[in-house]
Protein backbone atom coordinates (compact mmCIF):
# COMPACT_ATOMS: atom_id res chain seq x y z
CA UNK A 1 0.00 0.00 0.00
CA UNK A 2 1.15 3.15 -1.19
CA UNK A 3 0.79 6.40 1.27
CA UNK A 4 -1.46 8.85 0.15
CA UNK A 5 -0.67 11.65 -1.86
CA UNK A 6 -1.01 14.82 -0.45
CA UNK A 7 0.08 18.39 -0.57
CA UNK A 8 1.71 21.34 1.51
CA UNK A 9 -0.96 21.79 3.46
CA UNK A 10 -1.93 17.82 3.91
CA UNK A 11 -5.09 18.15 1.43
CA UNK A 12 -4.80 14.38 -0.51
CA UNK A 13 -6.48 14.57 -4.40
CA UNK A 14 -9.53 13.42 -4.39
CA UNK A 15 -11.25 15.11 -7.42
CA UNK A 16 -10.60 15.80 -10.68
CA UNK A 17 -12.46 18.13 -13.10
CA UNK A 18 -11.74 17.60 -16.87
CA UNK A 19 -12.60 20.16 -18.82
CA UNK A 20 -13.62 18.66 -22.40
CA UNK A 21 -14.88 21.64 -24.54
CA UNK A 22 -13.13 25.43 -24.22
CA UNK A 23 -16.08 26.50 -26.50
CA UNK A 24 -19.73 27.13 -25.06
CA UNK A 25 -23.26 27.92 -26.44
CA UNK A 26 -23.67 30.46 -23.90
CA UNK A 27 -22.51 33.71 -23.20
CA UNK A 28 -22.70 33.72 -19.21
CA UNK A 29 -21.94 37.68 -18.48
CA UNK A 30 -20.40 36.32 -15.34
CA UNK A 31 -17.87 33.75 -17.65
CA UNK A 32 -17.47 34.34 -20.91
CA UNK A 33 -19.20 37.76 -21.30
CA UNK A 34 -19.95 38.79 -24.78
CA UNK A 35 -17.60 41.36 -25.52
CA UNK A 36 -14.50 39.20 -25.47
CA UNK A 37 -15.98 36.21 -26.24
CA UNK A 38 -17.35 37.47 -29.83
CA UNK A 39 -17.12 35.86 -33.05
CA UNK A 40 -13.49 36.73 -33.88
CA UNK A 41 -12.39 34.91 -30.67
CA UNK A 42 -10.05 32.25 -31.06
CA UNK A 43 -10.83 28.70 -29.49
CA UNK A 44 -8.76 25.73 -29.42
CA UNK A 45 -8.34 24.04 -32.58
CA UNK A 46 -9.73 20.74 -32.48
CA UNK A 47 -6.39 18.80 -32.24
CA UNK A 48 -5.13 21.03 -29.77
CA UNK A 49 -7.56 19.54 -27.35
CA UNK A 50 -6.77 16.45 -25.46
CA UNK A 51 -8.15 12.96 -27.16
CA UNK A 52 -10.39 10.72 -25.30
CA UNK A 53 -7.26 8.29 -25.20
CA UNK A 54 -5.31 11.50 -23.95
CA UNK A 55 -7.66 12.16 -21.24
CA UNK A 56 -8.63 8.70 -20.37
CA UNK A 57 -4.59 7.89 -19.36
CA UNK A 58 -4.55 11.09 -17.22
CA UNK A 59 -7.77 9.95 -15.40
CA UNK A 60 -6.29 6.89 -15.27
CA UNK A 61 -2.86 7.87 -13.46
CA UNK A 62 -5.04 10.31 -11.31
CA UNK A 63 -6.55 7.38 -9.73
CA UNK A 64 -3.85 5.51 -9.07
CA UNK A 65 -2.62 8.93 -6.95
CA UNK A 66 -5.94 9.01 -5.15
CA UNK A 67 -8.39 10.18 -7.10
CA UNK A 68 -11.96 8.94 -7.19
CA UNK A 69 -14.58 11.74 -8.26
CA UNK A 70 -14.55 12.96 -11.73
CA UNK A 71 -16.43 15.94 -12.92
CA UNK A 72 -16.73 16.32 -16.86
CA UNK A 73 -17.07 20.19 -17.53
CA UNK A 74 -15.94 23.01 -19.61
CA UNK A 75 -17.18 25.43 -21.66
CA UNK A 76 -19.94 23.97 -22.20
CA UNK A 77 -19.37 19.71 -22.15
CA UNK A 78 -21.53 18.73 -24.57
CA UNK A 79 -20.58 20.36 -27.24
CA UNK A 80 -18.02 17.69 -27.39
CA UNK A 81 -19.10 15.22 -30.09
CA UNK A 82 -19.46 11.41 -28.47
CA UNK A 83 -18.87 12.61 -24.85
CA UNK A 84 -21.10 9.30 -23.77
CA UNK A 85 -18.20 7.60 -25.63
CA UNK A 86 -15.86 9.25 -23.06
CA UNK A 87 -18.01 8.69 -20.26
CA UNK A 88 -18.30 4.70 -20.74
CA UNK A 89 -14.49 4.75 -20.77
CA UNK A 90 -14.33 6.59 -17.42
CA UNK A 91 -16.46 4.37 -15.60
CA UNK A 92 -14.76 1.28 -17.00
CA UNK A 93 -11.46 3.01 -14.88
CA UNK A 94 -11.34 0.77 -11.38
CA UNK A 95 -11.38 2.65 -8.65
CA UNK A 96 -13.28 5.50 -9.95
CA UNK A 97 -15.95 5.78 -7.71
CA UNK A 98 -18.25 9.01 -9.20
CA UNK A 99 -18.82 11.08 -12.79
CA UNK A 100 -20.74 13.66 -12.68
CA UNK A 101 -21.26 16.09 -15.60
CA UNK A 102 -21.82 20.25 -15.42
CA UNK A 103 -23.62 21.56 -18.45
CA UNK A 104 -25.80 24.47 -19.08
CA UNK A 105 -28.98 21.71 -20.01
CA UNK A 106 -29.19 23.04 -23.67
CA UNK A 107 -28.13 19.67 -25.15
CA UNK A 108 -28.65 17.71 -22.32
CA UNK A 109 -32.15 16.02 -23.43
CA UNK A 110 -30.72 14.64 -26.20
CA UNK A 111 -27.90 12.83 -24.84
CA UNK A 112 -29.18 11.85 -21.33
CA UNK A 113 -30.25 8.47 -22.04
CA UNK A 114 -27.14 7.71 -23.66
CA UNK A 115 -25.12 9.46 -20.85
CA UNK A 116 -26.78 7.38 -17.99
CA UNK A 117 -26.16 4.58 -20.15
CA UNK A 118 -22.69 5.08 -20.41
CA UNK A 119 -22.43 5.15 -16.51
CA UNK A 120 -22.86 8.82 -15.82
CA UNK A 121 -23.73 9.22 -12.03
CA UNK A 122 -24.90 12.78 -11.93
CA UNK A 123 -25.93 15.79 -13.85
CA UNK A 124 -25.08 19.20 -12.25
CA UNK A 125 -27.52 21.96 -14.96
CA UNK A 126 -26.62 25.65 -14.71
CA UNK A 127 -29.50 27.86 -14.00
CA UNK A 128 -29.49 31.28 -13.38
CA UNK A 129 -32.98 32.56 -13.67
CA UNK A 130 -37.10 31.25 -14.33
CA UNK A 131 -37.37 34.86 -16.13
CA UNK A 132 -37.34 34.03 -19.75
CA UNK A 133 -35.78 37.94 -20.48
CA UNK A 134 -33.31 37.79 -17.20
CA UNK A 135 -32.48 33.98 -18.51
CA UNK A 136 -31.98 35.42 -22.46
CA UNK A 137 -29.56 38.23 -20.62
CA UNK A 138 -27.53 35.80 -18.41
CA UNK A 139 -27.13 33.39 -21.05
CA UNK A 140 -26.05 36.37 -23.64
CA UNK A 141 -29.05 36.26 -25.83
CA UNK A 142 -28.05 32.61 -26.45
CA UNK A 143 -30.61 30.29 -25.40
CA UNK A 144 -34.12 30.10 -24.62
CA UNK A 145 -35.70 28.71 -21.16
CA UNK A 146 -37.98 25.91 -21.39
CA UNK A 147 -35.56 23.64 -22.84
CA UNK A 148 -33.27 23.90 -20.28
CA UNK A 149 -36.38 23.50 -18.12
CA UNK A 150 -37.33 20.54 -19.80
CA UNK A 151 -33.95 18.98 -20.10
CA UNK A 152 -33.86 19.31 -16.23
CA UNK A 153 -36.89 17.25 -16.04
CA UNK A 154 -35.68 14.26 -18.08
CA UNK A 155 -32.67 14.00 -16.11
CA UNK A 156 -34.20 13.74 -12.95
CA UNK A 157 -36.58 11.05 -14.75
CA UNK A 158 -33.11 9.28 -15.67
CA UNK A 159 -32.64 8.09 -12.55
CA UNK A 160 -29.08 9.44 -11.80
CA UNK A 161 -27.78 7.35 -8.94
CA UNK A 162 -26.25 10.83 -7.73
CA UNK A 163 -29.51 12.84 -8.73
CA UNK A 164 -29.72 15.71 -10.27
CA UNK A 165 -28.10 19.34 -9.20
CA UNK A 166 -29.09 22.55 -10.20
CA UNK A 167 -26.11 25.63 -10.07
CA UNK A 168 -27.45 29.11 -9.89
CA UNK A 169 -24.88 31.92 -9.40
CA UNK A 170 -26.21 35.04 -8.37
CA UNK A 171 -25.46 38.97 -9.75
CA UNK A 172 -26.52 41.30 -7.93
CA UNK A 173 -28.51 43.77 -10.39
CA UNK A 174 -29.08 40.77 -12.15
CA UNK A 175 -31.12 37.59 -11.21
CA UNK A 176 -31.15 38.24 -7.47
CA UNK A 177 -34.70 39.49 -7.95
CA UNK A 178 -35.48 35.40 -9.08
CA UNK A 179 -34.18 33.74 -5.77
CA UNK A 180 -37.51 32.89 -3.92
CA UNK A 181 -38.93 32.17 -7.46
CA UNK A 182 -36.13 29.68 -8.05
CA UNK A 183 -36.42 28.22 -4.61
CA UNK A 184 -40.56 27.76 -5.07
CA UNK A 185 -40.21 25.98 -8.29
CA UNK A 186 -37.76 23.12 -7.29
CA UNK A 187 -39.02 22.69 -3.33
CA UNK A 188 -40.70 19.01 -3.86
CA UNK A 189 -38.83 18.06 -7.27
CA UNK A 190 -35.76 16.05 -5.82
CA UNK A 191 -33.68 18.65 -7.56
CA UNK A 192 -31.14 20.03 -5.18
CA UNK A 193 -30.55 24.23 -5.96
CA UNK A 194 -27.61 25.53 -4.78
CA UNK A 195 -26.81 29.34 -5.25
CA UNK A 196 -23.49 30.24 -6.01
CA UNK A 197 -21.82 33.72 -4.66
CA UNK A 198 -20.18 35.43 -8.12
CA UNK A 199 -16.66 34.77 -7.95
CA UNK A 200 -14.00 36.46 -9.59
CA UNK A 201 -12.85 33.64 -11.90
CA UNK A 202 -10.70 34.88 -15.00
CA UNK A 203 -10.02 38.06 -15.93
CA UNK A 204 -12.71 39.22 -18.12
CA UNK A 205 -16.22 39.64 -16.29
CA UNK A 206 -15.10 43.05 -14.25
CA UNK A 207 -15.66 40.88 -10.90
CA UNK A 208 -17.05 43.56 -8.37
CA UNK A 209 -16.99 42.65 -4.60
CA UNK A 210 -20.57 45.07 -4.74
CA UNK A 211 -22.51 42.77 -7.19
CA UNK A 212 -21.38 39.85 -4.96
CA UNK A 213 -25.00 38.70 -2.82
CA UNK A 214 -23.39 36.97 0.52
CA UNK A 215 -24.90 34.10 1.19
CA UNK A 216 -26.12 34.28 4.48
CA UNK A 217 -28.96 37.03 2.61
CA UNK A 218 -30.07 34.46 0.69
CA UNK A 219 -30.35 32.00 3.22
CA UNK A 220 -32.22 34.42 5.21
CA UNK A 221 -34.67 35.36 2.26
CA UNK A 222 -35.37 31.97 1.88
CA UNK A 223 -35.84 31.15 5.31
CA UNK A 224 -38.17 33.86 5.67
CA UNK A 225 -40.93 32.00 3.22
CA UNK A 226 -39.35 28.37 3.86
CA UNK A 227 -38.04 27.93 7.16
CA UNK A 228 -34.31 25.65 6.61
CA UNK A 229 -32.35 23.93 9.00
CA UNK A 230 -29.15 23.05 8.48
CA UNK A 231 -27.98 19.76 7.14
CA UNK A 232 -24.22 17.69 7.96
CA UNK A 233 -21.87 17.64 5.21
CA UNK A 234 -21.31 14.50 3.10
CA UNK A 235 -17.88 14.96 2.72
CA UNK A 236 -14.93 16.92 3.91
CA UNK A 237 -14.58 19.21 1.73
CA UNK A 238 -17.46 20.07 0.64
CA UNK A 239 -18.48 22.86 -1.40
CA UNK A 240 -22.14 23.69 -0.66
CA UNK A 241 -23.50 24.33 2.55
CA UNK A 242 -26.84 22.62 3.20
CA UNK A 243 -29.89 23.10 4.65
CA UNK A 244 -33.41 21.17 4.28
CA UNK A 245 -36.84 22.78 4.49
CA UNK A 246 -38.50 21.78 8.00
CA UNK A 247 -41.47 20.93 5.67
CA UNK A 248 -39.87 18.08 4.26
CA UNK A 249 -39.88 19.92 0.46
CA UNK A 250 -36.17 19.06 0.02
CA UNK A 251 -32.76 20.83 0.26
CA UNK A 252 -31.09 24.18 -0.80
CA UNK A 253 -27.24 24.66 -0.91
CA UNK A 254 -25.19 27.76 -1.00
CA UNK A 255 -21.91 27.63 -2.44
CA UNK A 256 -19.95 30.89 -0.46
CA UNK A 257 -16.03 30.76 -1.82
CA UNK A 258 -15.95 34.51 -1.47
CA UNK A 259 -17.59 35.08 2.15
CA UNK A 260 -16.55 31.15 3.62
CA UNK A 261 -13.99 29.93 1.79
CA UNK A 262 -13.54 25.82 1.79
CA UNK A 263 -9.62 26.12 0.46
CA UNK A 264 -8.85 23.92 3.80
CA UNK A 265 -10.03 20.97 2.71
CA UNK A 266 -9.91 21.62 -1.03
CA UNK A 267 -8.55 18.21 -2.96
CA UNK A 268 -9.51 18.96 -6.35
CA UNK A 269 -7.43 19.25 -9.17
CA UNK A 270 -8.57 20.87 -12.88
CA UNK A 271 -7.17 19.29 -16.42
CA UNK A 272 -8.09 21.92 -18.98
CA UNK A 273 -9.38 20.95 -22.54
CA UNK A 274 -5.32 21.92 -23.83
CA UNK A 275 -3.74 19.67 -21.40
CA UNK A 276 -2.60 22.15 -18.16
CA UNK A 277 -2.84 20.72 -14.87
CA UNK A 278 -4.09 23.61 -12.41
CA UNK A 279 -4.14 22.97 -8.98
CA UNK A 280 -6.83 25.58 -8.03
CA UNK A 281 -9.80 27.15 -9.85
CA UNK A 282 -7.63 30.77 -9.76
CA UNK A 283 -4.07 29.46 -10.56
CA UNK A 284 -2.09 31.75 -12.71
CA UNK A 285 0.09 28.89 -14.05
CA UNK A 286 -0.79 25.26 -15.08
CA UNK A 287 1.58 22.57 -15.76
CA UNK A 288 1.95 21.46 -19.21
CA UNK A 289 0.49 17.47 -19.54
CA UNK A 290 0.37 17.38 -23.32
CA UNK A 291 3.63 17.83 -24.28
CA UNK A 292 4.39 14.33 -22.10
CA UNK A 293 1.15 12.64 -23.50
CA UNK A 294 2.33 13.27 -27.09
CA UNK A 295 6.15 12.22 -26.54
CA UNK A 296 7.40 8.20 -26.15
CA UNK A 297 7.21 9.08 -22.01
CA UNK A 298 5.60 6.33 -20.31
CA UNK A 299 2.36 6.25 -17.07
CA UNK A 300 5.52 6.46 -14.34
CA UNK A 301 6.76 9.34 -15.84
CA UNK A 302 3.05 11.05 -15.92
CA UNK A 303 2.50 9.68 -12.63
CA UNK A 304 5.80 11.52 -11.17
CA UNK A 305 4.77 14.79 -12.88
CA UNK A 306 1.19 14.31 -11.28
CA UNK A 307 2.38 13.40 -7.58
CA UNK A 308 4.98 16.50 -8.33
CA UNK A 309 2.60 18.88 -9.00
CA UNK A 310 0.37 18.01 -6.44
CA UNK A 311 2.79 17.48 -3.20
CA UNK A 312 4.50 21.04 -4.29
CA UNK A 313 0.66 22.31 -4.31
CA UNK A 314 -0.51 25.56 -1.52
CA UNK A 315 -3.28 27.29 -3.51
CA UNK A 316 -5.75 28.51 -1.23
CA UNK A 317 -6.62 31.73 -2.97
CA UNK A 318 -10.49 32.32 -1.86
CA UNK A 319 -8.55 31.95 1.55
CA UNK A 320 -6.31 35.39 0.29
CA UNK A 321 -8.71 36.91 -1.21
CA UNK A 322 -11.09 36.76 2.05
CA UNK A 323 -7.97 37.96 4.25
CA UNK A 324 -7.76 40.97 1.97
CA UNK A 325 -9.78 43.93 0.99
CA UNK A 326 -9.63 43.58 -2.64
CA UNK A 327 -9.22 40.71 -5.62
CA UNK A 328 -5.47 39.70 -5.62
CA UNK A 329 -4.31 41.72 -8.84
CA UNK A 330 -2.50 38.33 -10.90
CA UNK A 331 -2.83 36.65 -14.04
CA UNK A 332 -5.78 33.94 -13.75
CA UNK A 333 -6.88 31.18 -15.83
CA UNK A 334 -10.40 31.69 -17.82
CA UNK A 335 -12.83 29.66 -16.55
CA UNK A 336 -14.04 28.53 -19.88
CA UNK A 337 -10.81 26.68 -20.14
CA UNK A 338 -11.28 24.68 -16.67
CA UNK A 339 -15.09 25.02 -15.96
CA UNK A 340 -16.84 25.70 -12.41
P1 LIG B 1 -20.42 17.95 -5.72
O1 LIG B 1 -20.41 18.22 -4.26
O2 LIG B 1 -19.59 16.79 -6.11
O3 LIG B 1 -21.79 17.93 -6.31
O4 LIG B 1 -19.66 19.06 -6.48
P2 LIG B 1 -19.56 20.57 -6.20
O5 LIG B 1 -20.36 20.99 -5.03
O6 LIG B 1 -18.11 20.89 -6.30
O7 LIG B 1 -20.35 21.16 -7.39
P3 LIG B 1 -19.91 21.80 -8.72
O8 LIG B 1 -18.78 21.10 -9.29
O9 LIG B 1 -21.16 21.90 -9.50
O10 LIG B 1 -19.43 23.23 -8.26
C1 LIG B 1 -20.35 24.24 -8.14
C2 LIG B 1 -19.66 25.57 -8.21
O11 LIG B 1 -18.91 25.77 -7.03
C3 LIG B 1 -18.64 25.71 -9.32
O12 LIG B 1 -19.23 26.02 -10.53
C4 LIG B 1 -17.82 26.83 -8.81
O13 LIG B 1 -18.50 28.04 -9.03
C5 LIG B 1 -17.79 26.53 -7.33
N1 LIG B 1 -16.62 25.71 -7.00
C6 LIG B 1 -16.47 24.38 -7.17
N2 LIG B 1 -15.28 23.97 -6.79
C7 LIG B 1 -14.64 25.06 -6.37
C8 LIG B 1 -13.35 25.29 -5.84
O14 LIG B 1 -12.53 24.40 -5.73
N3 LIG B 1 -13.03 26.56 -5.51
C9 LIG B 1 -13.90 27.57 -5.63
N4 LIG B 1 -13.48 28.77 -5.23
N5 LIG B 1 -15.12 27.40 -6.12
C10 LIG B 1 -15.49 26.18 -6.49
N1 LIG C 1 -18.67 32.87 -10.27
C1 LIG C 1 -19.22 31.75 -9.77
N2 LIG C 1 -19.44 30.65 -10.49
C2 LIG C 1 -19.13 30.69 -11.79
N3 LIG C 1 -19.27 29.77 -12.76
C3 LIG C 1 -18.79 30.30 -13.90
N4 LIG C 1 -18.37 31.55 -13.71
C4 LIG C 1 -18.57 31.82 -12.40
C5 LIG C 1 -18.34 32.95 -11.58
N5 LIG C 1 -17.79 34.08 -12.06
C6 LIG C 1 -19.77 28.43 -12.52
C7 LIG C 1 -21.25 28.30 -12.43
C8 LIG C 1 -21.66 27.60 -13.63
C9 LIG C 1 -20.45 26.73 -13.83
C10 LIG C 1 -20.31 26.18 -15.20
O1 LIG C 1 -19.38 27.57 -13.55
O2 LIG C 1 -21.53 27.42 -11.40
O3 LIG C 1 -22.83 26.89 -13.37
FE1 LIG D 1 -20.98 28.52 -20.67
FE2 LIG D 1 -21.26 27.64 -18.18
FE3 LIG D 1 -19.59 29.67 -18.70
FE4 LIG D 1 -22.21 30.05 -18.89
S1 LIG D 1 -21.07 29.52 -17.03
S2 LIG D 1 -20.67 30.71 -20.40
S3 LIG D 1 -22.91 28.08 -19.63
S4 LIG D 1 -19.37 27.57 -19.42
FE1 LIG E 1 -9.49 25.11 -3.99
FE2 LIG E 1 -8.40 27.25 -5.11
FE3 LIG E 1 -11.05 27.08 -4.77
FE4 LIG E 1 -9.45 27.42 -2.67
S1 LIG E 1 -9.77 28.85 -4.34
S2 LIG E 1 -11.19 26.00 -2.82
S3 LIG E 1 -7.68 26.17 -3.30
S4 LIG E 1 -9.78 25.79 -6.10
Amino acid sequence: QTPVLTDRFSRPLHDLRISVMDRCNFRCPYCMPEATYHEHFRFLEPKERLSFDEIERVARVAVSLGVRKLRLTGGEPLLRPKLPELVARLAAIEGVEDIALTTNGVLLERHVRDLKEAGLNRVTVSLDSLDPAVFARMSGGRAQLEPVLDAIDSAAQAGFSGGVKLNTVIQRGLNDAGVEALAERFRHSGVVLRFIEYMDVGTRNHWERSEVVPSRELRERIDACWPLEPVDAHYRGEVAQRYRYCDGAGEVGFISSVTAPFCGDCSRARLSSEGQLYTCLFASEGTDLRTLLRSDADDAALRDLLAGVWRRRTDRYSEERAASSDAPARRRIEMNYIGG
